[in-house]
């Protein structure tokens, strides 16, 4: 099977494309490098460097390259600069989506799996969050996520592109080759251990009086080899849906910082700040519905497993990617 994957030089990207070409895929990586890094992308795949604002370029490549599938994980991710800059975020992660949407209509591509997120929902209304629970957005990041949601539909019911729409929770994790390095760094677990190994000098816990059983925010932390094994079953998914990717394990800040602690020996100093703005106090993912219809088992549950991946990650490329 050929994949197209939009955005394999970035961290959930290159770990899915190691995946897929470990699996005997025939992978092309499109990316612009905006965010990804070259040195992200394996050896194996083909790479083309292109934007997707480039629509003649988009649909040359999908028209020639007789793709069976997309898979489409470039797109802006972080929440505080979509609550500035929220025309960045529809243009790309809604505008430049549908232009690889309509190229991979025009190339004939029948499978479509597009990486959504957790913040669709906002905040939930039931706990743990399902696939039928309301998705009331409370930022542009997670607005432009779910209209391109909404996109797809059409694009399944009018063009036949079936699509599975993969809302991970809270990525993390690194396979033995490929990583997160963001600039700036602003996820909890590559901070926390960037203290271990000297590059911070504290971390900050932001907020501890929320109502939770430690007062500190609880999230869903999902193994990105784990997000790779469901893009791979996503390819068979008999109908087109959505799906909730996460373990079912809510962790707090302060488990993760005990995790942390553990994994690495180094006593990760940390302070108390004030809330940081538009953090919802819980999001748990149900994830019965792909377990049963795609057949998807998370393999790495526990958090000292994931931060140890990460931690042994970042022994190898101290400077990220800039080795
Ligand atoms: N946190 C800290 N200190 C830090 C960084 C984070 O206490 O230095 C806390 C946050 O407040 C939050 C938790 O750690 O409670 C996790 O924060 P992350 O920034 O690692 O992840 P988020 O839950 O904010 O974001 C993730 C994805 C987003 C997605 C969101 C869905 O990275 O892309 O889940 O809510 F939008």
């Amino acid at each position: 099977m050929k994949v197209f994957v939009a955005g394999g030089a970035g961290y959930i990207g290159s770990v899915c494309t190691e995946y897929l070409l470990d699996k005997g895929y025939d992978v092309t990586v499109f990316d612009g490098l905006i965010t990804g890094h070259r040195q992200a992308v394996d050896p194996r795949a083909k790479f083309i460097y292109g934007n997707l604002e480039d629509r003649d370029f988009l649909f040359k490549c999908l028209c020639e390259g007789r793709y069976d599938a997309v898979m489409h994980f470039a797109a802006f991710s972080l929440v505080g600069e979509s609550m500035k800059d929220p025309g960045k975020y529809f243009k790309n992660n809604l505008g430049n989506a549908i232009n690889l949407a309509d190229a991979a209509v025009k190339g004939g591509v029948k499978r479509f799996v597009f990486s959504s997120t957790a913040a669709t929902f906002g905040i939930p209304e039931e706990m743990p969050i399902r696939e039928t629970t309301a998705q009331k957005p409370i930022n542009p990041y997670g607005e432009s996520k779910l209209c391109f949601e909404k996109a797809l539909r059409w694009y399944s019911d009018i063009h036949g592109l079936k699509y599975a729409a993969l809302r991970y929770f809270n990525a993390a994790g690194a396979s033995e080759n490929y990583g997160e390095d963001h600039n700036p760094e602003s996820h909890l677990i590559p901070i926390l251990l960037q203290v271990a190994a000297g590059k911070r000098a504290k971390a900050m816990l932001f907020g501890d009086d929320y109502d939770t059983p430690d007062g500190t925010c609880i999230r869903d932390y999902i193994h990105v080899l784990d997000l790779a094994q469901a893009h791979e079953k996503a390819l068979y998914a008999p109908e087109s849906g959505h799906y909730n990717l996460g373990t079912g394990a809510g962790l707090s800040v302060k488990q993760i910082l005990e995790a942390a602690r553990k994994v690495t020996g180094h006593p990760i100093p940390a302070d108390v700040v004030p809330r940081r703005p538009g953090d919802p106090p819980r999001l748990i993912a149900c994830s019965d519905k792909a377990r049963r219809e795609l057949g998807w088992k998370p393999q790495y549950e526990d958090a000292e497993t994931i931060i140890a991946s990460v931690w042994k990650w970042m022994q190898k490329h101290p400077d990220g990617y800039e080795f």
